[in-house]
């Protein structure tokens, strides 16, 4: 059976970052003005920290104003809500990102609600979800993950996916929501499966685009793949070294990517492939949210 073609998710990322980086520096240029982005981390989740750690410096190595905000766990809800307030007042902060999960006594949708729609380079805000479920991409601000999982399609199939079967395995509001609301819009025939789905294997094997978001470890396997299918996996599973009797934890997606590689005709990597994209378009947004509001 033929191999599928690995879609390079670093190098796509790469050539991205290069031409915020040029559209950033035209932007001071003509402005004066760099993209400010403020990254929130609350508490010690070591993974979080990783992820703000890599968002701050990809935001400084775009040539972006970068702050970043840790607090402790036991930070009050009140006062994460008024450094949020104070960062939507800064001229200099263009984009505001809350790493999330939050602290249990926290109130996450509070938090969310109270970021300006223009400066939520996440897309969390329900005035964003409603604009992108609205069709009006050109004014809304899109979760970074589906929008990366876009171009990495785009960049595989060609810009026109209209017509295609597209399942999107997962309905979180971060991933799988906004992503069949991209799909639909570029006129596809989506599926959202999830975990009540009946028959999965059949539902997978009518997609000629599977979107991957479910978190659980190599569950979608390899003969549920339609033949020169294209598999984006978005799943990031840690699988800790004693189950293995070996001395590194080991990252694997959602799906079964030794078996994928065999029926897919085009497959993302874990990791490599969605993870660098989605920082990518955080920088995209970043870079939008600037240039919007400098009018
Ligand atoms: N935690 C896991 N994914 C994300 C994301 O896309 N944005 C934020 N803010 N937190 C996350």
């Amino acid at each position: 059976m033929s191999q599928a073609r690995i879609i390079d998710g670093k190098a796509i990322a790469a050539s991205v970052r290069d031409e915020i980086s040029s559209r950033s520096a035209a932007l001071f240029e003509a402005s004066g003005v760099r993209p400010g982005l403020a990254v929130v981390l609350v508490g010690e989740d070591p993974a979080s920290q990783v992820y703000v750690r890599n968002k701050d410096a990809t935001a400084a190595a775009c040539g972006f104003h970068s702050v970043k905000h840790t607090l402790d766990a036991d930070t009050s809800e009140a006062d994460l809500l008024d450094l949020i307030g104070h960062l939507n007042e800064d001229a200099a902060i263009h984009g505001i990102l809350v790493q999330l999960p939050l602290p249990g006594h926290i109130d996450e949708s509070k938090v969310l609600r109270l970021i300006k729609p223009e400066k939520d380079v996440d897309g969390f805000h329900p005035v964003n979800v409603g604009l992108l479920t609205a069709g009006e991409r050109d004014t809304a601000l899109v979760p970074c993950t589906p929008a990366g999982s876009l171009v990495l399609l785009k960049r595989t199939l060609g810009d026109t996916l209209s017509g295609m079967n597209a399942v999107v395995i997962g309905r979180s509001n971060i991933v799988g929501k906004p992503m069949a609301s991209l799909l639909l819009q570029e006129s596809c025939t989506v599926t959202i499966a999830h975990s009540r789905t009946k028959d999965l294997p059949n539902v997978v094997r009518a997609a000629d685009i599977v979107v991957a978001a479910v978190g659980r470890p190599e569950i979608v396997r390899g003969d549920w793949i339609k033949p020169g299918a294209t598999v984006i996996d978005v799943g990031i599973n840690r699988i800790p070294a004693p189950e293995r009797g070996e001395g590194k934890n080991r990252l694997v997606g959602d799906v079964a990517f030794d078996e994928a590689v065999g029926h897919a005709g085009a497959i993302t990597p874990v990791p490599g492939g969605v993870g660098p994209m989605t920082i990518a378009m955080l920088m995209a947004n970043t870079l939008t949210a600037a240039r919007r509001q400098l009018g």
